[in-house]
């Protein structure tokens, strides 16, 4: 049997874009209506308005944190131009969580971002996270009585791959010299949002906040044992998996260590050029496993094989996302359960990680995929933005009012 210690924190996570609705002041509702997406986010899942509803299923769940994103793009449509109203609204959101014993975890950046700031070059130019870093800081002033734990930036190598190496994100560009640019500049943001923050807690006297990055890790593993494919495994952990967190180590700006993990990325790689070194993945499914309905690989031997290496920086973990899309809840179960017995295992062998957090509460806006991907705990039916509670997260809520598997 398996035992978890009665404080460690069970939850699930959304992002404000994916679910609130109607988020029509960021650059991901503005590509959305030229057309080159998949699908518009449209209403989403209403969350904006659904809220309290939602934050009741988690506590049925036996939810004791959910972590949430803030929009900037509506406290701060235009430049400078702060939405008293739209503070309100997460105020309400906070105290929603913490009047049914909810620990919030709020992320400041998820992916979106203003208008006006994308506009005039968004993470491309250091000059301009003078924004962010008000944003920041007018947030941490507002909810530090009531937050403890906070994620600054969301997944900020997903981000600069996606929208600047990849191109499939908004802006949509294609260039490995912008890539690495916002790469560091998002590195920089996290540091003096880091430290913004802990002024903010220090000026008011409150106990000091637990501030990180969410940052998505891989199984990065060998498809064939050629030279090239050596040297990917090692380049990609090397740079996807350490590179933001030892820089932030080196800066003294992480308090915990926040990871997205999802499964396996299985190199395979063509030549030696350096986007099939960084990006080439085996097309030929060597080496099968379970797959999600995205079609990625389910490894949850691979969140041990981690969690083991970052034992060494001797930080708390938060498993700040970790989930599957598939319509088959039998397969969300196993996925859990695997992942689950995975992390405990590292637990025993002394890593120290204080909570789970699922991806997702509901099902949600899957970015360029659309509203295919269904990774919620809840279902939803968008023609009537019907909730209903899985199989799967009612075996979950089993494990985290028990502690048991
Ligand atoms: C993460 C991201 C989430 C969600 C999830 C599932 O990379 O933070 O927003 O989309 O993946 O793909």
């Amino acid at each position: 049997m398996i035992k978890f210690s009665h404080d460690f924190l069970w939850g699930a996570s959304t992002s404000a874009h994916q679910v609130e609705g109607g988020n029509i002041h960021n650059d991901w509702w503005q590509a959305e209506q030229g057309g080159v997406l998949k699908e518009a986010s449209s209403q989403a899942c209403r969350h904006y308005e659904l809220y309290a509803e939602d934050f009741a299923i988690a506590k049925e769940l036996g939810h004791n944190c959910h972590r949430f994103s803030i929009e900037w793009s509506r406290i701060e449509p235009q430049e400078g131009v702060f939405q008293d109203s739209e503070i309100e609204h997460y105020h309400k959101v906070i105290a929603e969580l913490k009047s049914r014993g909810i620990e919030p975890v709020v992320t400041l950046h998820h992916f979106t971002n203003p208008v006006w700031f994308s506009q005039r070059g968004g993470w491309t130019k250091l000059k301009l996270q003078r924004y962010f870093l008000r944003f920041v800081e007018k947030m941490a002033k507002e909810f530090s009585s009531v937050v403890k734990f906070w994620v600054t930036i969301n997944e900020p190598l997903v981000y600069s791959s996606h929208s600047y190496l990849l191109g499939v994100w908004p802006p949509g560009e294609r260039s490995l010299f912008k890539t690495v640019k916002v790469t560091l500049n998002l590195a920089q943001a996290h540091i003096q949002a880091y430290r913004i923050i802990h002024k903010v807690y220090q000026d008011k006297k409150l106990e000091r906040p637990m501030v990180s990055i969410a940052a998505n890790l891989q199984a990065f593993e060998l498809c064939r044992p050629t030279l090239k494919n050596k040297l990917a495994v090692y380049l990609r952990h090397k740079l996807y998996n350490l590179y933001f967190i030892e820089a932030l180590l080196r800066k003294r700006t992480l308090d915990y260590i926040g990871i997205n993990y999802y499964g396996r990325n299985l190199a395979d790689v063509e030549n030696w050029g350096i986007r099939h070194l960084l990006l080439d993945t085996c097309k030929y499914n060597h080496h099968p496993l379970r797959k999600n309905s995205l079609g990625w690989d389910i490894y949850p031997q691979g969140l041990y094989k981690l969690l083991i290496l970052l034992k060494k920086y001797s930080l708390p973990i938060l498993i700040t996302e970790n989930g599957v899309c598939t319509e088959d809840d039998d397969l969300k179960w196993d996925y859990i359960r695997g992942h689950l017995e995975q992390l405990n295992k590292s637990i025993e062998e002394g890593v120290n990680v204080f909570g789970y957090i699922y991806w997702s509460l509901i099902d949600n806006f899957e970015w360029d995929k659309g509203f295919g991907p269904r990774f919620g705990l809840v279902h939803i039916d968008y023609q009537n933005q019907k909730r209903t509670i899985r199989a799967s997260a009612r075996k979950l809520a089993e494990v985290s009012k028990s502690g048991l598997i």
